[in-house]
């Protein structure tokens, strides 16, 4: 028995531990830190850990085979590095390879070297350098902090005015911390997004089931930008030809970039694409699985994700290691009022049993108190529908969604539309 330890506290380490947890070889699964939906699983359990040296001593201690790393933070200090050094088994990318999530900068000077299809771009260290350049560059134009900033440092300007202020926070206010000493304007690109998680051992590189995010708070794509408000899986528009582009302006020239660089490991890398008439572009590589996109799409994977994950450590990854449900998924983000913004804590959270009767329900945002549920952030919980048709599995995640209740529970009626 394999015993598996998941790093991360949402709802993509829900649904990482509901898929591990349906594989007879796995033991224990252990969450570091978890969340509610986590702690009321069988075999699992989570643990209140942060930080890669006690994360380590844990794993000697209790006989973890294999270590997946949900979120970004840690891979970027190099929590993969030093498991490996130890002799541990870890999925993700070494502290270089995470570096094309971790700096916009690196990822865009990469992808220019490699011949990767994406938007043209400067990077600048300094403010009055940056601001000379927006004085005659096109708009709207994008204005990004380079480093880590939660999905929240990327700003579309659509005039001078506005890119100067996005440039005054970022370098001299620094809003986003030291992410923002660095930036990178690019150029906007008009089109549909399109999420595709896929996996690497830096031989070979194998998508899965396309995703469509719904980034913004409001219906109809309005408001500001989130982690995310909800996922259908397929992408209804990206096809065939679309994944055949795909492949041959974005995936093989980062396989080739990858083996030219020397990165070595076995992880998960994210293209963010934007698709228009003149092709598929990239807009960021992350090196962590999305979240809600997970959500959506390991419920639509037939095969283990412990034979693929074992394939991708082993240097042997091929199309063989992943077998998927013909079929849709629906994921729907419940949220707490004010989200993205300023929103409040503690909420009892009723209703889970009959959402369970509709469709799947995995908590992100939510603790265990007092012997009941209550919400701890801003994304609470998700409710997955699959089914033949992708109206089918948005009314069951629909469905299950309305028997849910805590106080200001909001979520967007328009995921799949
Ligand atoms: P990123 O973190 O780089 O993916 O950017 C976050 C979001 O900003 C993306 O999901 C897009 O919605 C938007 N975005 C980023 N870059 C561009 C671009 N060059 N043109 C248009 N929209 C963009
Ligand atoms: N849902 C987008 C992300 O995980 O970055």
């Amino acid at each position: 028995m394999l015993n598996i330890l998941i790093i991360g506290a949402g709802g993509r380490e829900h649904a990482l531990a509901w898929k591990f947890a349906q594989d007879a070889r796995v033991g224990q699964i252990f969450v570091a830190p978890g969340n509610a939906g986590t702690a009321a699983m069988q075999r699992v359990r989570n643990i209140p850990l942060t930080r890669v040296e006690d994360l380590l001593a844990f794993a000697q201690k209790e006989n973890v085979g294999l270590t997946f790393v949900g979120a970004e933070a840690l891979l970027v200090e190099g929590i993969v590095d030093t498991f490996r050094a130890a002799g541990l088994a870890i999925f993700g990318p070494d502290r270089q390879a995470a570096q094309l999530e971790g700096s916009k900068r690196f990822a865009k000077d990469f992808m220019q070297k490699y011949g990767v299809k994406t938007a043209a771009y400067a990077s600048f260290r300094e403010l009055d350098a940056a601001l000379a350049y927006v004085q005659d560059c096109a708009y709207p134009t994008v204005v990004k902090a380079s480093g880590l900033a939660a999905g929240k440092g990327v700003v579309i300007c659509h005039n001078r005015l506005e890119a100067e202020a996005a440039l005054r926070a970022m370098m001299e206010s620094r809003r986003f911390g030291e992410a923002g000493a660095e930036v990178v304007i690019e150029e906007f690109l008009d089109g549909y997004e399109c999420s595709l998680l896929s996996f690497c051992d830096s031989r070979a590189i194998v998508p899965l089931v396309s995703a469509r995010d719904h980034k913004t708070i409001g219906e109809g794509n309005t408001g500001e930008n989130t982690g995310g408000m909800g996922v259908v899986a397929p992408h209804p528009r990206f096809g065939a030809a679309e994944m055949a582009a795909f492949r041959r302006d974005i995936l093989e020239p980062t396989l080739k970039g990858i083996q030219a660089e020397g990165m070595d490991f076995a992880g998960v890398i994210f293209f963010g694409l934007m698709v228009n008439a003149s092709g598929v572009y990239l807009l960021e590589y992350n090196m962590r699985f999305g979240d809600p996109e997970t959500q959506a799409v390991l419920p639509l994977m037939q095969s283990e994700l412990l034979d693929a994950v074992q394939a991708a450590l082993d240097r042997r990854l091929d199309d063989s290691a992943f077998r998927w449900q013909d079929a849709h998924a629906c994921c729907v983000v419940a949220a707490s009022a004010g989200y993205p913004g300023e929103f409040r804590t503690g909420l009892p959270i009723t209703g889970l049993e009959r959402a369970r009767f509709h469709g799947l329900v995995f908590i992100a945002g939510a603790k265990q108190e007092c012997g009941e549920m209550q919400t701890s952030g801003g994304r609470v919980l998700n409710c997955v529908g699959v089914a033949p048709t992708a109206s089918e599995a948005r009314q069951q995640a629909y469905d299950a969604i309305a028997q849910v209740q805590f106080d200001g529970i909001t979520w967007r009626r328009d995921i799949g539309q």
